[in-house]
């Protein structure tokens, strides 16, 4: 461990920062202009990326099923969360390609401690061997690691190697990948009160930007899709008050075989759903007409 770390050291110490750029976004759903099955074809068959416009500007995963994905082969739970390591490589590889500039992946959460000593020491031996591998590559695609939760309560070598390549690549600006580690929304939003009342804020001061300033996620949109892959239908005290308008996609697969084409088919279904954050389907027409200068 410590030579390895060492080495992740020295690796970054010889790296230089490319700055890339972040996609801009609006819309989130398919141009009107584009028959529906040309733009199926697109996206499904021939790998072609979706338009900007109606991707998720931050995409948040809930990545489960590794430990059934493992049984199902007579595997080990850890070997499950070893090829779970492997499809996040892929899936950040997808995100980078395709624009999105904010990912959440929830890595470990606070709950996540009850499970048996030999699986937590596996998953972070799994989190720092995925630092020290891909470092170098966030450098270089101006991916810009965060993390979300308590990481004073993660083991020191971890806490240690997260620090260092959260500010090694601090100055990426083509995507924020955040982990989410020993991390808990309710505890997130009890921080986040603790703060402000801290802060001396006066009741009549509180408001929603102030509240989403003091969450983990502070200067980044919130999530637009949400994706929980094996089958369970729910959100699992993962951010809360983020996902007021998110969508939801839940798919049978488990995370180990969620690859870039089910991630294109969840971006395709999202880019399908219409948002009307609150109002009638006439207003939000109303609004794209007026966006497009009449031209939709
Ligand atoms: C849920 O599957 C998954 C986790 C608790 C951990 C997720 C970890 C990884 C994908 C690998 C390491 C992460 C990084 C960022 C390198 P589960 O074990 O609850 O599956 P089950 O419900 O089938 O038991």
């Amino acid at each position: 461990m410590r030579h390895s770390l060492l080495q992740f050291l020295s690796l970054l110490h010889n790296i230089q920062v490319e700055p890339g750029v972040r996609a801009a976004h609006s819309v989130s759903r398919v141009p009107d202009s584009l028959p529906r099955n040309m733009w199926e074809l697109m996206t499904s068959e021939t790998n072609f990326p979706l338009p900007p416009e109606a991707l998720p500007r931050h995409l948040a995963i809930i990545m489960d099923g590794n430990g059934r994905w493992a049984q199902a082969r007579g595997l080990s739970r850890s070997e499950g969360h070893r090829a779970g390591a492997n499809t996040v490589r892929d899936i950040v590889t997808r995100c980078r390609e395709l624009g999105i500039a904010h990912l959440t992946l929830y890595a470990f959460s606070s709950e996540n401690w009850n499970r048996p000593r030999s699986e937590v020491s596996a998953l972070f031996s799994l989190l720092l061997e995925f630092i020290q591998t891909e470092v170098p590559r966030m450098l270089r695609e101006g991916i810009s690691l965060k993390v979300f939760g308590d990481i004073e309560g993660l083991p020191l070598a971890v806490r240690t190697a997260l620090k260092l390549a959260i500010k090694t690549t601090a100055k990426g600006t083509a995507m924020d990948l955040n982990l989410a580690l020993n991390y808990g929304a309710r505890a997130e939003i009890v921080r986040a009160v603790q703060k402000m009342l801290a802060d001396g804020v006066k009741p009549e001061d509180v408001n929603e930007e102030l509240i989403s300033s003091c969450l983990y996620s502070a200067g980044q949109p919130d999530p637009d899709l949400v994706i929980r892959t094996s089958g369970e239908q729910r959100l699992s005290n993962f951010l809360l008050y983020q996902c007021a308008y998110a969508e939801f996609y839940f798919t049978p697969r488990p995370w180990p075989d969620f690859d870039k084409a089910s991630l294109d088919e969840a971006l395709a279904d999202f880019a399908r759903r219409q948002r009307r954050f609150g109002k009638t389907q006439e207003q939000v027409d109303a609004q794209e007409t007026n966006a497009s200068g009449g031209n939709v």
